[in-house]
């Protein structure tokens, strides 16, 4: 086989086979076939597509690239939950415990944030004490015994998918529905999971900014995971604000505390239910949505939910009496209130500015070596729909700098105010499930 007839092959619109794919990714990933005719593969395939075939052929490809993590010790079905990435995403550490205490296991591989959204081990890393690095064989023992555990991401994960969005990065296609979807796929079927709930993320702050891209998008998702046999489907829910009013480490820990106790923000309590729901009914702990639902629901009122929460963080280190007392979480030496400079309804709330506001304060990394301070990071006192007066607070600072003009004039340009009454957006645009 010669990488440049294959090339040609993707160029002409061809559909490439099982064999030649694999051919394409362990030379990569090897070095024998050179960054170049990489290149001008993924060129060709951003303009030629990939049928349903060839997408979960290099997904399996991308898999068998790397370590495959083994979960087959872990009674039960597993069901991996992955967003597309949005700003303040607090549902991660809301969903486990609540999915864990209705008894479905969640054996979570995680990894830290980078840019403008926060990573989960890092908000969890605000609790004093908890860690991740554990060995694979305690990871296994502490979800059969709790239901839930997280540990840090394998270093030899899907190699093949490192190197080719690096490349896609610099090569003008990392926006290719075929690229993207593979991906994603690639690396949670790696992670051992059994059945995947998919949150894919629409409007401003997502990566896919119209709703018909992330339709199509969470399709492709969809379709692969059903080809290679892992039950998958994915709720498109909305990014044109933040999630929740909390961005940054410890105000997220607190906030998802709040949220298992039933007192949490209105959308990110829905949005924990509805991707919930479906993970409880994947997993085949509930016979409908509807009865999983108000599992979940019983878990968050009986406090079982929170209880959950409790004895994971324990398990691994961490010291659970902040779930009871969230002052004992990292604290910011100022608060600072953004105030409104006029009356008006707030109509926009850019989340990527807000998540790039929150780096600055030190919340997110702004290059992979850069410390991050847990303890910083904004409150959103006002969300789109809600009517503000002037001098009201949109926004609390939470900073350990007083030197903050900077952040303040991103959050002015981030949060725009109309005279006229703006309509509260839908949180979920459709479920995709093939
Ligand atoms: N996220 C991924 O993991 N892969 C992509 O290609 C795009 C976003
Ligand atoms: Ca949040």
């Amino acid at each position: 086989m010669r990488m440049v007839d294959l090339i040609e092959k993707k160029r002409d619109g061809k559909e490439l086979t099982t064999e030649e794919i694999k051919f394409i990714i362990e030379g990569y990933t090897e070095g024998s076939i050179p960054d170049y005719q990489i290149s001008a593969l993924t060129m060709a395939i951003f303009f030629q597509d990939m049928s349903e075939k060839e997408r979960a052929d290099l997904t399996m490809s991308m898999v068998e690239s790397g370590d495959q993590i083994d979960l087959s010790e872990i009674k039960g079905i597993k069901v991996d939950k992955h967003s597309t990435g949005g700003v303040g995403d607090t549902t991660t550490l809301v969903l486990g415990p609540l999915v864990a205490a209705v008894g479905v296991p969640v054996a979570k591989m995680s990894g830290r944030g980078l840019g403008h959204t926060g990573g989960t081990i890092d908000k969890l890393e605000a609790v004093s004490g908890f860690h991740v690095e554990i060995e694979n064989k305690q990871f296994i023992d502490l979800v059969n015994k709790n239901k839930l555990a997280v540990i840090g991401q394998s270093g030899n994960l899907t190699p093949a998918d490192k190197k080719l969005y690096s490349l896609r990065d610099v090569t003008a296609t990392v926006n290719s529905i075929p690229l993207i979807a593979s991906s994603i796929m690639s690396k949670k079927i790696a992670a051992g999971a059994d059945a995947i709930v998919l949150d894919v993320k629409t409007g401003a702050g997502a990566f896919m900014k119209t709703l018909e891209d992330s339709k199509a998008l969470a399709k492709a998702m969809v379709n692969i995971g059903n080809n290679v046999g892992r039950k998958t489907m994915a709720v498109i829910s909305d990014m044109s604000q933040p999630l929740g009013f909390a961005i940054g480490n410890a105000l997220e820990v607190k906030e998802a505390i709040d949220t298992l106790r039933g007192e949490g923000p209105e959308d990110l309590t829905e949005l924990c239910l509805t991707l919930g729901s479906h993970m409880v009914f994947l997993a085949e702990k509930a016979s409908s949505l509807e009865e999983a639902r108000s599992l979940l629901q019983k878990a968050i009122g009986d406090g079982t939910a929170l209880e959950a929460f409790k004895v994971f963080l324990q398990s691994q280190g961490g010291d659970s009496s902040i779930v009871d007392t969230p002052e004992k979480l990292p604290q910011a030496s100022y608060k600072f209130e953004l105030e409104a400079k006029q009356d008006g309804y707030v109509s926009e709330i850019i989340a990527d500015a807000i998540g790039t506001a929150a780096m600055w304060l030190g919340a997110g990394r702004a290059t992979k070596e850069s410390e991050i301070d847990l303890a910083v990071g904004l409150e959103l006192r006002k969300k789109i729909g809600d009517f503000v007066t002037k001098g009201e607070s949109l926004v609390t600072i939470h900073s350990n700098s007083e030197n903050i003009e900077q952040v303040k004039e991103k959050l002015y340009e981030s949060m725009k105010l109309s005279t006229e009454k703006v309509e509260v957006p839908t949180l979920i645009h459709g479920e995709i499930t093939e």
